[in-house]
């Protein structure tokens, strides 16, 4: 029997025209752009402004501009999947604000947690929807409003952090192309290094969880860069060996981007050249479930049909994995 596949048929993003430079951030903490370029890779970042504005804004506008350019009647779109963690509110899903945004009164949507790792963790499971016959046209989109969550009297974190949102559709094809394999790993230990503490069920939200500063992100940096830095190398080498891949058949990593110096350290253990990594963490910082949809509508129009990917991600949970994808369409 034909195996169906679930292929990308396009991309769309969306990111904020407000710029926070590393030279604006030295006027609001302690910090230089030296350290932030030598210690991360990171310029410049977006940031969403606008009084009520949530994610919904940019998952509307990156999904918009998908539908335009495959042509898609958002009547059409079956699922949509929103991976975030800074939903417009703790309910309704923001995969729900999207849809009925763009008209996709047909679909039905929901949220996927996983921090960092979520456009990967939703992708695997969008492209199962598609690979059971079950559904035509499904949505993954990735994107955080990550200053609604940044203390920007935190250098530790306020410097990394960015805005942005990008969406792919999946579609089922009978060829060999789209989502061939992923791993996926997560270890619930890792909570302590990575979270916000307030706002769930378990600190709600009062007066002294505000003071406390409990509703912002809180990061042991150089714990959670160990993790990383082996984690992420780790599952792209499993998954290129249990694919008989070499470095030699990628055509692109599409790492996270959250800290320049751990991307380099995956494609050096894999055997993957610079001028193969995708990268975009200079102009956007870490929009965590925002980067990997975000670097391949940054690169869409260097990309080829049979271009073998690896995309990989590690983020808070801890949340890991990797996916190997073939490019399903050339420029258009
Ligand atoms: O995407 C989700 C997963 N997250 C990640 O993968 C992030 C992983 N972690 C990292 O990328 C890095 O750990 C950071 C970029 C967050 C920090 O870099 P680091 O090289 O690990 O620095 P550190 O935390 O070990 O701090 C080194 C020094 C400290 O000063 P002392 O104690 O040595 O005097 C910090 O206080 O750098 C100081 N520092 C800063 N200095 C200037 C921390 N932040 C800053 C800053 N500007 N913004």
């Amino acid at each position: 029997m034909t195996r169906i596949h679930a292929a990308i048929t396009g991309v769309g993003g969306y990111v904020p025209d407000y710029i926070l430079t590393n030279k604006e951030l030295e006027t609001m903490v302690d910090t230089s752009d030296e350290w932030i370029t030598t210690r991360t890779g990171i310029k410049e970042r977006r940031i969403l402004k606008g009084e009520g504005l949530g994610t919904s804004y940019m998952g509307i506008e990156a999904v918009k501009e998908l539908l335009k350019k495959t042509n898609t009647d958002p009547r059409e779109v079956d699922l949509i999947i929103c991976a975030t963690v800074t939903p417009d509110m703790m309910f309704p899903a923001t995969a729900n604000l999207i849809a009925d945004g763009v008209g996709a009164v047909n679909s039905f949507g929901y949220d996927l947690s996983a921090a960092c790792s979520g456009f990967i963790y939703a992708l695997t499971t969008a492209a199962k929807f598609v690979e059971s016959g079950q559904y035509k046209k499904v949505i993954v989109v990735g994107g955080d409003k990550m200053s609604s969550i940044i203390n920007y009297e935190d250098r530790t974190t306020c410097i990394i952090f960015g805005d942005g949102c990008g969406a792919v559709m999946l579609e089922p094809v009978t060829e060999e192309v789209g989502v061939i394999d992923s791993i996926h790993r997560a270890d619930g230990s890792g909570a302590a290094y990575l979270n916000m503490k307030a706002g769930g069920s378990r600190i709600p939200a009062s007066h002294e969880s505000v003071d406390k500063k409990l509703h912002y992100i809180y990061q042991e940096g150089a714990t959670v860069f160990k993790f990383a830095v082996i984690n992420m190398a780790d599952i792209c080498a499993e998954i290129m060996e249990k694919n008989k891949l070499t470095g030699d058949d990628i055509a692109w990593l599409v790492p996270h981007q959250a800290n320049k110096r751990i991307i380099d350290a995956t494609a050096n253990r894999i055997g993957i050249t610079d001028d193969k990594i995708m990268m975009n963490i200079a102009s956007y910082g870490n929009t965590t479930a925002g980067t990997i949809p975000l670097l391949l509508w940054d690169y869409e129009k260097k990309l080829r049909k049979g271009d073998k990917l690896i995309l990989a991600a590690f983020g808070g949970g801890f949340t890991w994995g990797a996916i190997y994808l073939i490019w399903a369409y050339d420029p258009k």
